[in-house]
Parts: C-alpha cells; sequence; structure tokens
C-alpha cells in the first residue's frame, strides 16, 4: 500500500520512530520519498513569476480545425481516429479539456470501453508522472484511455518539467527533469543521458518528452521512441519497417500505415538552431528582467515572435518585420509541397482502392502499398512537426519531396498494374472538397459520434472531476 505523506505524515512519523528503534533503515529511506504534487497552483506561492506566466499560456485559446483547412487530409487518415477531427496546437493550459473533447478518444461509458488506450494521456500532464512514480509503467499504461480519467487532471505543468520535490528547486533552481522513464530510456538509446547533458541540452530535452515521434508498444501500449537507429525520417522508418510495426490499416488503399506524432525536437535537432544548440527555450521561453531588475524564465509558451525583442532580437541584427518575411515565405513553400505531396498520396490511395477492386493480389500489391506507406509516413512527419517551416525549413523540404517521389513510385506501378487488368481510364476521385464530404466519401458517421463525446463530457467527464477533487481535497 502507498502511503500518502501529506496525508499520513502523523502515521508516518510514528512509522519512523518505530522503524529507526527496530533499525530497519531500509523502511525509514523508502517512507523518505515525496510524491508528486501535480497540482499547478501548488506552486504558485513559491514561484509566483513562473506561475502567472505558466498560467498566460491560457490566452492562446482559438480552436483552429486543421482537416476544415485541408480536407485532404482526411483522406490519408482514412480508418484512424485523425479522420475524425484534427485541431492545431494551442495553449499548454488547455492539452487536457483537448484530449477530452476530441472525437478521437470517443465517448466511453465505463472504463473499458473507449478507442483509446491509456498512453493518450502521456504528453498532457504532470498526473501522468505521479501516476507512474506511484504505480510503476505498468500500473500507469494497461488499459483503455478512461481507466484512470479521474487520476489525470490537472495540464501541462511544473511536475512535467521540473524535479519539484527538490530543495534546490524550492530555492527558486530550474533543477529541470524528464519526468516519464521511457524518456530517459529513449535518450540513452542515443547515446544521450539525460544527466550527463549540458544545460542547453536539458533545456530541449525536457520539450522533447512530448514534442517527439513515439508509438504505442507492447501488451500495455506503452510510449517509447522509435530512436534505436536515429532520429533522422530515413532511420525512424527502417526501424518501424524491421519491427513490421503498423498504426492502423488504410481503409481505402489497405497499406500498413505510419503515423508520425509530433517530430519537432527531432526536426529541430537538424535544423540551423538546432545544430548550433539554440535551444527551444531561446526562443519560446526568453528570460526576462523584471522591473527590479531580477530575472526569471518566461513560462509562456507560445510564438516568439509575440515578444520578438526578449527572442530572437537577443542574437540577431534584422528587424522583426525582416525576420518575419523570411519565416513566412518558408511557410508558404513548405504548404505548397504539402499539398502537392498530398495530391499523389491521396490519388495513390484511391489507385490502390481500384487496383484491389480489379482484382490485383496480395503479392502484386505489396510492393506498392510500402510506397504508398514510407510517402505518407514521410509528409507526415514533415507536416506534424509543428513549426518546421521556421525550426527546419531545408529538412522539411527535402523529406517533403522524397514523398512525392514514393507517391509518384507507387502511382507508376499502379498504372501499369491497373492496366494488365484492364482498367485504362483514370481512376476518379470521389469529391473531397469539404471536410464533411470527404468524411461522408468514406462513410464515416459524425452524428454519431458527435453525440457519444456529447454524452461523454456531459455524463462521465464531470464525474472524473468530482473524484478528482475529493483526491486533491487529502493533499497539503
Ligand atoms: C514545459 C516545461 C516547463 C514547465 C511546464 C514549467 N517549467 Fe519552469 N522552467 C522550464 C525551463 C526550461 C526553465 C529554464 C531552465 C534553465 O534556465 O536552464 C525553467 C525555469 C524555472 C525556474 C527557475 C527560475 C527561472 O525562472 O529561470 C523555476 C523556479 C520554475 N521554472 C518554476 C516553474 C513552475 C512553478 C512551473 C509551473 C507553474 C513551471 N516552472 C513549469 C521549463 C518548464
Ligand atoms: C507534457 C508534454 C509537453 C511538454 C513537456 C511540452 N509540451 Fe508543448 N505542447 C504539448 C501539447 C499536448 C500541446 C498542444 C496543446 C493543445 O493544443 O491542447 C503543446 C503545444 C505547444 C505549443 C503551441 C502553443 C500555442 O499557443 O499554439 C508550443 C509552441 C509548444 N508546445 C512548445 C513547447 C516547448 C518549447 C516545450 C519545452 C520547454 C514544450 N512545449 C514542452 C505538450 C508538451
Ligand atoms: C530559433 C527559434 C526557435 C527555436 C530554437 C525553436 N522554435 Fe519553435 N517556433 C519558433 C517560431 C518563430 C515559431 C512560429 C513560426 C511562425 O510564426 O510561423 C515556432 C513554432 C513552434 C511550434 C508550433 C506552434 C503552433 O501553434 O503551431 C511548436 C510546437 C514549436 N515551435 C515547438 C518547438 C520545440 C519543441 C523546439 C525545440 C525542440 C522549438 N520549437 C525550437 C521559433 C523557435
Ligand atoms: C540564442 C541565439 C539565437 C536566437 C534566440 C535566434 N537565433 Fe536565429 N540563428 C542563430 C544562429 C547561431 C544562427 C546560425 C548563424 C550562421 O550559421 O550563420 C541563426 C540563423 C538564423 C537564420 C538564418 C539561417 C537560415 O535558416 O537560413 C534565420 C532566418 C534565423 N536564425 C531566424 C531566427 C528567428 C526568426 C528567431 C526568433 C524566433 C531566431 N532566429 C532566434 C542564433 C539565434
Amino acid at each position: 500500500m502507498n502511503i500518502k505523506r501529506w496525508s499520513n505524515t502523523s502515521i508516518a512519523a510514528l512509522f519512523l520512530v518505530a522503524s529507526s528503534l527496530l533499525s530497519v533503515p531500509s523502511f525509514a529511506e523508502s517512507e523518505e520519498k515525496q510524491l508528486i504534487d501535480p497540482r499547478n497552483d501548488a506552486y504558485q506561492q513559491q514561484h509566483p513569476d513562473q506561475y502567472h506566466s505558466w498560467k498566460s499560456t491560457s490566452e492562446s485559446a482559438v480552436i483552429e480545425d486543421a482537416l476544415h483547412e485541408d480536407p485532404n487530409m482526411v483522406i490519408m487518415w482514412a480508418g484512424y481516429g485523425f479522420a475524425k477531427d484534427y485541431n492545431k496546437a494551442r495553449g499548454h493550459f488547455y492539452a487536457l479539456d483537448d484530449v477530452r473533447q476530441t472525437l478521437r478518444t470517443g465517448g466511453p461509458q465505463d472504463e473499458n470501453s473507449g478507442p483509446m488506450p491509456m498512453a493518450c494521456w502521456s504528453c498532457k500532464s504532470p498526473d501522468v508522472a505521479r501516476v507512474i512514480d506511484e504505480r510503476g509503467e505498468d500500473g500507469y499504461f494497461e488499459g483503455k484511455w478512461a481507466r484512470l480519467g479521474d487520476q489525470i487532471v490537472n495540464p501541462i505543468g511544473c511536475a512535467d518539467c521540473h524535479n519539484t520535490n527538490s530543495e534546490k528547486f524550492k530555492n527558486g533552481e530550474p533543477e529541470l527533469a524528464l519526468t516519464r522513464p521511457y524518456v530517459e530510456r529513449a535518450f540513452e538509446s542515443i547515446g544521450k543521458p539525460f544527466d550527463e547533458q549540458s544545460r542547453l541540452d536539458q533545456q530541449a530535452s525536457v520539450c522533447a518528452q512530448c514534442h517527439v515521434e513515439y508509438y504505442f508498444a507492447g501488451p500495455t501500449k506503452a510510449v517509447k521512441f522509435p530512436w534505436d537507429q536515429g532520429t533522422k525520417v530515413g532511420e525512424m522508418e527502417d526501424y518501424y519497417d524491421a519491427l513490421n510495426f503498423k498504426d492502423w490499416t488504410h481503409k481505402v488503399s489497405k497499406a500498413p500505415m505510419l503515423k508520425a506524432q509530433h517530430p519537432g525536437f527531432e526536426t529541430w535537432r537538424e535544423g540551423i538552431h538546432g545544430k548550433n544548440k539554440v535551444a527551444c527555450v531561446d526562443c519560446h521561453m526568453p528570460k526576462v528582467t523584471k522591473e527590479d531588475g531580477t530575472v526569471y524564465t518566461d513560462h509562456k509558451v507560445g510564438n516568439p515572435f509575440d515578444r520578438f525583442e526578449d527572442t530572437c532580437a537577443n542574437c540577431h541584427t534584422q528587424t522583426k518585420e525582416q525576420l518575419h518575411s523570411i519565416v513566412s515565405s518558408r511557410k508558404a513553400q513548405v504548404l505548397k509541397m504539402k499539398l502537392t505531396a498530398e495530391k499523389q498520396i491521396v490519388a495513390a490511395h484511391f489507385e490502390a482502392q481500384a487496383a484491389w477492386e480489379a482484382g490485383a493480389s496480395e503479392a502484386e500489391m505489396a510492393e506498392i502499398l510500402m510506397d504508398i506507406r514510407h510517402a505518407q509516413w514521410r509528409w507526415d512527419y514533415a507536416i506534424a512537426s509543428h513549426g518546421i517551416h521556421m525550426h527546419a525549413p531545408e529538412v522539411a523540404l527535402e523529406v517533403l519531396g522524397s514523398a512525392v517521389d514514393h507517391a509518384a513510385d507507387a502511382r507508376t506501378k499502379l498504372i501499369r498494374l491497373l492496366a494488365t487488368k484492364g482498367v485504362t481510364e483514370p481512376v476518379t476521385i470521389p469529391d473531397i472538397s469539404t471536410k464533411l464530404k470527404a468524411q461522408q466519401a468514406l462513410g464515416m458517421d459524425m452524428d454519431k459520434m458527435n453525440q457519444e463525446k456529447k454524452h461523454f463530457l456531459e455524463t462521465v467527464a464531470p464525474k472524473w472531476d468530482k473524484a478528482a477533487e475529493q483526491r486533491e481535497a487529502s493533499y497539503q
């Protein structure tokens, strides 16, 4: 049983006395272990500047519907959760609201229902660090997403990036920490254990706990980073291929697909700033000087252009307009290549479907489906790395170029194969000009999914909040 230090201090003290009398030091030692406090408010008094700037990530509140902007993606993710809905990132403050509200997590009515595993909480909350600390990794990961819904209730915060129990942190030092053991293992796999990293590296590594590529592995569907062969797009592709791993089978083409998460850390490493050890924090969490002359780290992670003087201008002499126009034109270039790749990949999915319908065999399709898998993996690696047009535009263009290549290979082979089956007319693509039309083309019942979600938010989510409130009331 877990003895909670904060709720049972006096009992613990009694045990300490008893155990020292009986001279059982190991027990006394384990009793010293402090539980992680996941509540961000708990650190407000200790560190008001960091707390208030952290809290203002709530100002980045706008929800942008990425599928509405680009309905091609509905087709590319056909048969997978992301075709249901996919919004662009907003402030850290909203991480939990958003994972509850997305159709991807469905409308579970009990702890065993719902499409997603527990792993889906992993980059949303310091409660993840707490539960792993208290129950171990298996105790956290096993089961469905709804199993510990009442345990994961505080949005991304202090105990995600800091060792909040250390004396140094209490005294105002950063004490950065990796708060998930699977992240520690990933850094060991690339020969960069966190404890041996420089301060600059550590500043990027704390972000890499979440802004990375990962997948769900093994019987408990635990998070693992596919870094064993390296962090470049081809190295991770080889890793997945060697494992025969797939995230899902594409509903249209039947290809064994990979879904990239957000390999922002991996692509930043390849870019000019990463290579010069300009860390995420230099741009997204600058040091700022208060009126009284003291300095603190601004925790309002957001768009660095919003406070140019504290970020880019620390190192660059160009004006904000100059640098912004460079970044904007790169954004436009990346967007154009993204759409070029999508056009090819969407066509390949429908042509593969036509080939199956025309009687193609598994053997005839195998190589083609791998081309499609690789094309889309590369496209996703580039576009799911949010901000890549700023962090590593040349990587984005190169990787998207290789996506176009793989899709072109698939299509060349498909046209030949289709011809051998007597199909010589171009394959028609249904109307996918809006998000809804694309979802209808796939036969998705959006009304049903929206109803289930609404029901979940009205009935289950409030129960989670209530149970959490009662549990947290026992924290000191
Ligand atoms: C996303 C990661 C992240 C989160 C969340 C986070 N911090 Fe930090 N924190 C950092 C980084 C990075 C630094 C700067 C490290 C450095 O200077 O090497 C820092 C620095 C600090 C420092 C050292 C003094 C300073 O300002 O540089 C304190 C104290 C601190 N944070 C408190 C908090 C508190 C309190 C919260 C929650 C309200 C919090 N942090 C949430 C990453 C984070
Ligand atoms: C515990 C996981 C986690 C950690 C650690 C983390 N992030 Fe995030 N970050 C997220 C998630 C999840 C979102 C999207 C939240 C949403 O949209 O609900 C996000 C969103 C963002 C955004 C978009 C914000 C906006 O207003 O649009 C930026 C920028 C960002 N993170 C940078 C960073 C940086 C820099 C660090 C390290 C100092 C970091 N993150 C650490 C999980 C994390
Ligand atoms: C040299 C400065 C710089 C560094 C270093 C940097 N970023 Fe960024 N990042 C930016 C800028 C600027 C933008 C916004 C680009 C724009 O406005 O188009 C951005 C955008 C983002 C976004 C997308 C935000 C959104 O709402 O779409 C995320 C997420 C992000 N960065 C995370 C990170 C992480 C994680 C790291 C480190 C691994 C990092 N950044 C390193 C400057 C930087
Ligand atoms: C901590 C210092 C630092 C900060 C902060 C910083 N940069 Fe840089 N930046 C560099 C360095 C170093 C280089 C590489 C210079 C070289 O190799 O000539 C660079 C290069 C660049 C380049 C040219 C390289 C290329 O890709 O063509 C651009 C553009 C740029 N930075 C934009 C920005 C923007 C925009 C911001 C703010 C969001 C920013 N930088 C913040 C240090 C910084």
